[in-house]
């Protein structure tokens, strides 16, 4: 594995996030503020051959895992060349989407053809009022429509997003796990998470152990169950059911000893870490003609200043970072 990839602490990173776009067609109120934010003039967001040199140079240093995030990937023009030109790079073995779901129903056959392996779709509500109030725009149906027809190509398994945010949808949490019993998913509880913009406070998160403790009352024979080891799930089963559910625990119980993961934002910044903001624009070294060692020394200098560990929830919260729509997730 490339030394260019490892961090001071070891970390191998061969999970590459790719965020396509600046712009979402929701307006969720946890990722963005409600006046929006400033979006980033055309000419200064990588191309689709920037994003495609990009992912080649990581695939060739040994990632294996690229997943395209937003805003919302979807809306992009290119995204079903972008994804059939990674399909044809050696080494790289999964190529994953994280979507609003709301324009997946249309685009699946597409994305299955050009070779799209995982699906992960945001939903974080059961309600469509509710749906609607959390995303200030209408979708629930045709993103339910999209995760009913995911399951029916074969997509197996879906994860099911759902940020549980405290007054808004933690009493949907029992309707989540049942939606597994029949349905081959994996909804995945998030702590809710601080960014510019989304109004975080203490009071509105739920941790994962009031989620658990709530979730067993009902089924508490809930198994757990051994995942891989850079997960950011913490996975558990209903015995009986098809599905299963997961727990995204970033703020009670971070998971960043095992972090395998890279972000490059639309604007083609570098981000080592979800929580942190130093940022290095690899599109200004693309674009000032560097060659590939150049470029690797960048990455890895960057990767070399990787933290150990965020910060913690309280000093994140206090910290400047991008609202979650430029980060992806
Ligand atoms: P898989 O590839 O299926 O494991 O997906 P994922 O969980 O990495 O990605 P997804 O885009 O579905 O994100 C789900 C949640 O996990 C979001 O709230 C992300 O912000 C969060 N998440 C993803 N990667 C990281 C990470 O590296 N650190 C932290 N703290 N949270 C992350
Ligand atoms: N806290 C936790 N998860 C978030 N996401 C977006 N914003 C937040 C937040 N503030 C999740 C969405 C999406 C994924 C990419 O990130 O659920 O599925
Ligand atoms: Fe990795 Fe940073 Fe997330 Fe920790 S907070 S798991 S170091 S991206």
């Amino acid at each position: 594995f490339s030394a260019f990839l490892t961090d001071s602490f070891g970390r191998r990173h061969n999970y590459l996030r790719i965020s396509l776009t600046e712009r979402c067609n929701l307006r969720c109120q946890y990722c963005m503020p409600e006046e929006g934010i400033k979006l980033t003039p055309r000419a200064q967001l990588l191309s689709t051959e920037e994003v495609l040199t990009l992912a080649r140079l990581f695939v060739q240093e040994g990632v294996d895992k690229i997943r395209l995030t937003g805003g919302e990937p979807l809306i992009r023009p290119d995204v079903l060349h972008i994804i059939g030109e990674m399909r044809k790079l050696e080494g790289l073995k999964t190529i994953a989407i994280t979507t609003n779901g709301v324009n997946l129903s249309r685009l699946l056959p597409g994305l299955k053809d050009a070779g799209v392996d995982l699906l992960n779709i945001s939903l974080d509500s059961l309600v469509p009022a509710k749906f609607e109030f959390i995303a200030r725009r209408k979708g629930f149906h045709k993103v339910m429509e999209g995760i009913n027809k995911a399951i029916e190509m074969g997509y197996n398994i879906v994860k099911v997003n759902c940020v549980v945010m405290r007054g808004l949808n933690e009493d949907e949490l029992l309707d989540f796990v049942a939606l597994t019993e029949k349905k081959p998913l994996e909804v995945r509880f998030i702590e809710y998470m601080p960014f510019d913009g989304n109004r975080w406070n203490f009071k509105k998160m739920v941790s994962y152990q009031e989620m658990l403790d709530h979730i067993k009352q009902e089924w508490p024979n809930l198994e757990l169950l051994h995942g891989a080891e850079s997960d950011t799930a913490k996975i558990y089963k209903v015995p009986g059911f098809q599905g299963q559910i997961g727990f995204i625990t970033s703020m009670s119980d971070h998971f960043c000893g095992s972090c395998n993961r890279l972000r490059i934002t639309a604007d083609g910044n570098l981000k080592v870490c979800l929580f942190g903001n130093s940022e290095v624009s690899l599109r200004d070294v693309l674009r000032s003609g560097a060659t590939d060692a150049e470029l690797l020394q960048i990455i890895s200098a960057a990767v070399g200043r990787k933290k150990k560990q965020h910060a913690g929830m309280f000093s994140i919260s206090k910290m400047k970072n991008r609202p979650m729509i430029l980060i992806g997730g």
